[in-house]
């Protein structure tokens, strides 16, 4: 496995062999299982891959949360090596953001609602540092997370309206055994809050029954999921939201299909969800 912190090792690598089909797998470290699952889908439809690590400090609105990020990155390579990853970059920010940086990526509409409008500039920073990886590392294909759905839906955007020349590959959330999605954050609940912590995927599939037995009113499925994260004495939610898949519209009637996202504070962890129901429109 080949580890640069610099551009010229990842460009020059990544050249050597220009037949090869690329997947780049975009992470700010901390890997768990959830990360995995991306190396093995890129691994499946690609020549090499290429993992970056690097918790961009652009895309965190709160300094603590920042701080608090948990990183190992000699864990994360060991990792990386055992999952036969070809190439990783572990830029410092100064390489990301040399001095003088001026130049930002933004897209409007559906990055300022849902975790846009709880985390202003949390999308500028994530887009931003995504073309930067794109551009570095130019991929054939790029994967990324269902449970961060807003996120894959704003990068969308960016490929479209930036003309990247990728495909971008959304992969399954990775669930733990009690239904909690993996995140890298799931480490700082305390033994109380990561038992409270699954009351996001129960809301979300009570929602999801009450849906599949007749109920299209998306303000009973919020109903519903604002049920269950109360009873949760450490929650406390940012947000409950019923949405179209694509425009992240808040819905009143599901016709085809919604996206159920929940944003919810347990103790001081944010954690998010999310589940899409419904059919697509034929
Ligand atoms: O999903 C993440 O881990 C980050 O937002 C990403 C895509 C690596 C950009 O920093």
């Amino acid at each position: 496995m080949n580890v640069f912190s610099t551009i010229s090792g990842i460009r020059q690598y990544r050249w050597a062999d220009h037949a090869a089909m690329w997947g780049l797998v975009p992470t700010m470290g901390y890997l768990h299982e959830g990360h995995l699952s991306l190396v093995r889908y890129a691994h499946q439809e690609n020549d090499r891959v290429g993992v970056s690590i690097f918790v961009n400090p652009i895309q965190f609105n709160n300094p603590n949360d920042l701080t608090n990020y948990p990183r190992d990155l000699d864990r994360d390579l060991s990792i990386l090596e055992q999952a036969g990853v070809d190439l990783v970059w572990t830029p410092s920010p100064d390489v990301v953001y040399p001095p003088n940086y001026q130049t930002f990526v933004e897209v409007e509409k559906v990055s300022k609602v849902l975790e846009g409008a709880s985390r202003p500039s949390h999308f500028r920073g994530v887009t931003t540092v995504v073309a930067k990886l794109f551009n570095v590392f130019q991929p054939h294909r790029a994967y990324f997370g269902q449970k961060d759905a807003q996120q894959v839906v704003v990068i969308k955007q960016m490929i479209h309206d930036l003309n990247f020349n990728l495909e971008l590959i959304t992969c399954p959330t990775i669930r733990e055994t009690d239904g909690l999605a993996m995140s890298s954050r799931n480490v700082r609940l305390s033994a109380n809050a990561r038992q409270q912590a699954t009351c996001l995927y129960r809301a979300l599939t009570a929602a999801k029954c009450a849906f599949d037995s007749g109920h299209k009113k998306a303000a009973e499925l919020r109903a519903t999921m604002l049920a269950i994260i109360t009873q949760a004495n450490l929650a406390r939610i940012d947000y409950i939201s019923v949405a179209h898949p694509e425009t992240l519209a808040e819905l009143e009637i599901i016709e085809n299909q919604a996206l159920l996202s929940l944003a919810v504070f347990i103790d001081d962890v944010r954690l998010i969800d999310n589940m899409i129901i419904g059919e697509p429109c034929s």
